[in-house]
């Protein structure tokens, strides 16, 4: 893709950004045109045609909805839809994070412990994504779970995955409650910075869902085969094992002595 050159920008998204804002691009993403200000944290973000720059708005919208989450995320900085040149374009502005693509941390990690501790890191970051409220803006509107959602989107995705869709269609998984999920949470969109995860970033996709499809998408590594199976360990222990608060669980242990003690009724 074409780098951003500051010529390009609306008048809308220079007034967000300091005068005479120059650019520097990091490694560009599949859907978008990005650019940092250079001496600013902030990212401009520029999706074109009617899908993506549906996408963008979204992203904006999930920033929005999820900014006092407490999850490392952009803090959103602006939106602008236009038509230009006979096309849609959304340009979304947000606070930069610091750190890089966990993907490229692991692809230079020396040895498998500190993948290990990547992994657990990242298990944790999903479970506080799941567990938080699901914000009532981000509810579709459609009666319908996500899995029906996806679904339907595939079936009209074509040949290719037809068998596949209409098997899940007829076997359907048993549904188990939605949460937050952030929906593309690959080792490129979480950040890290020295040894700690800094950010997740790109929530186009994000809204309640099957926490499962991030898991999966978390543990599918890069493509190369499957990835260590002590990573999936690590992983799924700091997704489940956020310790039970000692005070929680001596009362959780006194409620289950009175449960089974028919004197203390
Ligand atoms: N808020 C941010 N803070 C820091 N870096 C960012 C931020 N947003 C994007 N980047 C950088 O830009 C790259 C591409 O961004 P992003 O993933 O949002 O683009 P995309 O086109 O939606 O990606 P893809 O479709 O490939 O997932 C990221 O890998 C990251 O290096
Ligand atoms: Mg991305």
């Amino acid at each position: 893709m074409q780098p951003l050159s500051p010529d390009e920008l609306p008048d809308a998204v220079r007034l967000w950004l300091p005068s005479n804002a120059t650019f520097e691009f990091p490694p560009q993403g599949q859907t978008s045109t990005l650019a940092f200000v250079v001496g600013a944290p902030i990212v401009v973000k520029r999706m074109r045609g009617a899908v993506y720059s549906s996408a963008a708005e979204w992203e904006h919208k999930a920033l929005v909805e999820l900014a006092d989450s407490k999850l490392p995320i952009p803090s959103p900085l602006g939106l602008h839809v236009r038509e230009h040149r006979g096309e849609r374009e959304a340009w979304l502005c947000m606070s930069r994070l610091p750190g890089e693509p966990l993907a490229s941390v692991l692809e230079r990690s020396p040895d498998a412990d500190s993948i290990c501790r990547w992994y657990a890191a990242l298990g944790d970051l999903a479970a506080r994504i799941h567990a938080t409220p699901i914000p009532q803006a981000l509810r579709p509107d459609a009666p319908f779970t996500w899995l029906e959602r996806v679904l339907s989107r595939t079936r009209r995705a074509g040949e290719r995955v037809r068998n596949l869709v209409m098997r899940l269609a007829r076997e359907r998984p048993p549904d188990i409650p939605e949460t937050v999920i952030h929906g593309d949470f690959t080792l490129d969109n979480v950040l890290a910075d020295g040894d700690h995860i800094s950010g997740v970033i790109d929530w186009g996709g994000a809204g309640p869902g099957d926490p499962r499809f991030d898991v999966t998408l978390a543990l599918m590594g890069d493509g190369e085969g499957p990835i260590d199976a002590r990573a999936v360990r690590a992983f799924l222990e700091g997704y489940c094992a956020a310790p039970i608060p000692r005070g929680l669980r001596r009362f959780f242990e006194q409620a289950y002595q009175m449960r089974t003690d028919p004197t203390a009724v």
